[in-house]
């Protein structure tokens, strides 16, 4: 018999490695792996390619009546063994992940109606199941009748050094103290928000990874799905 396919939402604050393990998951399952921030960065990309947004703000009435200009969509790269962003048909996998685009796409993200149509195109995704999707919404506005819904989060302090050890890696010179002010700060505003705030879903499983190793945590998720779909 055929194992059923189902819906894995996985919320959680930033820098906490929703989509390493929504990944990690996808990958053991053989299903799709969706990483909803990078369709929010997209169209900020988008909005700063068309002088759309100046000094942090975004001129909305513009970019609304342009949003059906925006296709976004996830292409395989095998040599790289992930799926990249395309905009529009152009891959800007890179492009997304860079400091003009990061500085401003928490305001993009708050307009109503990017989020309808984002939240539009993230249904249509899932619609034949066999999906993993990571963001600040999935379990509680895109697929509230996901199978199994999981909240990740961990201390702001472990974050910060998690991404300090990652820049510091890259060869960045970063304050630790500046990167926790960031980490406190996006929390504030991701968890404030008008439209469609973070926050946990009732029946969402709380992952607190704080103290869990990449192995620890996905033998963790492993378990629950395997609950749900046998
Ligand atoms: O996860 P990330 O840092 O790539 O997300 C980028 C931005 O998009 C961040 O400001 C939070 C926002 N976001 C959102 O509002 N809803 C989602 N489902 C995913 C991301």
């Amino acid at each position: 018999m055929t194992q059923p396919r189902i819906i894995i939402a996985i919320d959680g604050h930033s820098s906490c490695g929703k989509s390493t393990i929504a990944k990690a998951v996808a990958a053991r399952f053989g299903y799709v792996f969706i990483d909803s921030g990078a369709m929010y960065r997209a169209v900020t990309l988008f909005a700063l390619r068309h002088n759309l947004i100046e000094n942090g703000i975004v001129k909305e009435r513009e970019l609304i009546g342009l949003l059906p200009e925006i296709k976004i969509e996830f292409r395989f790269n095998s040599e790289k063994q992930k799926s990249d962003t395309y905009l529009n048909g152009e891959n800007v996998e890179d492009e997304i992940r860079q400091l003009p685009v990061s500085q401003n796409v928490s305001p993009v993200a708050t307009i109503a109606e990017v989020r309808a149509e984002m939240v539009r195109q993230q249904q249509e995704m899932g619609k034949n199941k066999g999906i993993v999707m990571d963001g600040r919404d999935i379990g509680t506005v895109v697929f509230p009748e996901a199978e199994l819904k999981l909240f990740v989060t961990a201390s702001p302090e472990i974050r910060a050094q998690r991404r300090f050890d990652e820049l510091t890696a890259k060869g960045e010179t970063v304050s630790y103290d500046e990167i926790l002010q960031n980490v406190l700060e996006r929390d504030h505003i991701d968890s404030t928000r008008e439209t469609s705030p973070l926050r946990k879903a009732e029946d969402a499983l709380v992952l607190d990874n704080s103290n869990m190793t990449r192995e620890e945590q996905l033998k963790w998720v492993v378990e629950k799905v395997e609950e749900k779909i046998h």
